[in-house]
């Protein structure tokens, strides 16, 4: 790629839903990777919270602030030329308190220059949805494992395999369609409920971890690039192995330094 695009915007991602277009989201957290996915086409870049795992090294994504989100979607934004930039709404910044989620959602539609926000659950954080979604602001639903809520699951195992679970997945996703959700991510969940929910809603639903019949992908663009290299589930695919290429290249530079080759007589001034 690398020319430039028209940006991609959700009225986009709705056409390609209803053109059978599969649509690419990929999450980033800085200016230099942002580019790269940028410049390879991805549709969706999404400042996933994630970064509270990838970035920050936290063990789970509840840490991470409203400010943290900030500056990563900041520099994000900055590279995004084609991509619609997609900002998770972090743990506490909107559960409970609608006027909070809307407060949050100014700031960083504000301060980081991103497109939409990102929230995790259904009926429980329907008013704080309703709310953003008065200002303008586009918001993207997220079900199925919702990794703010794992102290209540207890484990990030796949999600609504009982019966009761699912029905009430459903019901979510159209819940979220109806209060005015451009899109859902669905996290973790069998591929066939998965795809009983892009059947029954009329917007675009992102899986990761939820099969082939949906309509687009999402990975942790650290995890698909190899960078991490301890959190292998199922659903991912390495398309590179950074962590040990990296590790290689980075032993060859010591190595280069401790017996004098590096810099050579054309490497200095
Ligand atoms: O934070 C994140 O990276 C996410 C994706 C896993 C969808 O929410």
């Amino acid at each position: 790629m690398g020319q430039s695009y028209k940006r991609v915007t959700t009225n986009v991602l709705q056409e390609m839903k209803i053109k059978h277009e599969k649509i690419s989201m990929l999450t980033a957290y800085d200016f230099t990777l942002a580019k790269i996915v940028d410049n390879a086409g991805i549709d969706v870049i999404l400042v996933g919270d994630s970064a509270s795992n990838v970035m920050a090294g936290y063990e789970t994504t509840l840490p991470i602030t409203l400010e943290n989100m900030i500056y990563h979607a900041s520099s994000v934004v900055r590279a995004a030329k084609r991509s619609l930039v997609v900002v998770d709404l972090p743990f506490g910044t909107y559960q409970g308190d609608s006027r909070k989620a809307l407060r949050s959602s100014i700031k960083i539609m504000k301060e980081s220059g991103a497109h939409a926000v990102k929230l995790e659950g259904g009926s429980e954080i329907i008013e704080s949805v309703e709310r953003i979604l008065t200002a303008g602001i586009p918001v993207m639903g997220h079900l199925g494992l919702t990794p703010q809520s794992i102290y209540k699951f207890g484990t990030y195992t796949v999600r609504a395999k009982e019966e009761a679970e699912a029905e009430k997945l459903i019901e979510d996703a159209k819940l979220l369609e109806k209060s005015g959700c451009f899109s859902i991510v669905l996290e973790k969940i069998p591929a066939n409920l998965a795809k009983k929910v892009a059947e029954s809603v009329n917007i675009p639903i992102i899986g990761i971890g939820a099969g082939a019949d949906v309509d687009g992908q999402v990975l942790v663009l650290h995890d698909m690039l190899g960078m991490t290299h301890e959190f292998n589930p199922r659903f991912l695919r390495r398309y590179l192995n950074l962590f040990e290429d990296a590790t290689e290249a980075i032993k060859k530079y010591s190595e280069d330094i401790k017996s004098g080759s590096f810099p050579s007589k054309e490497e200095e001034y």
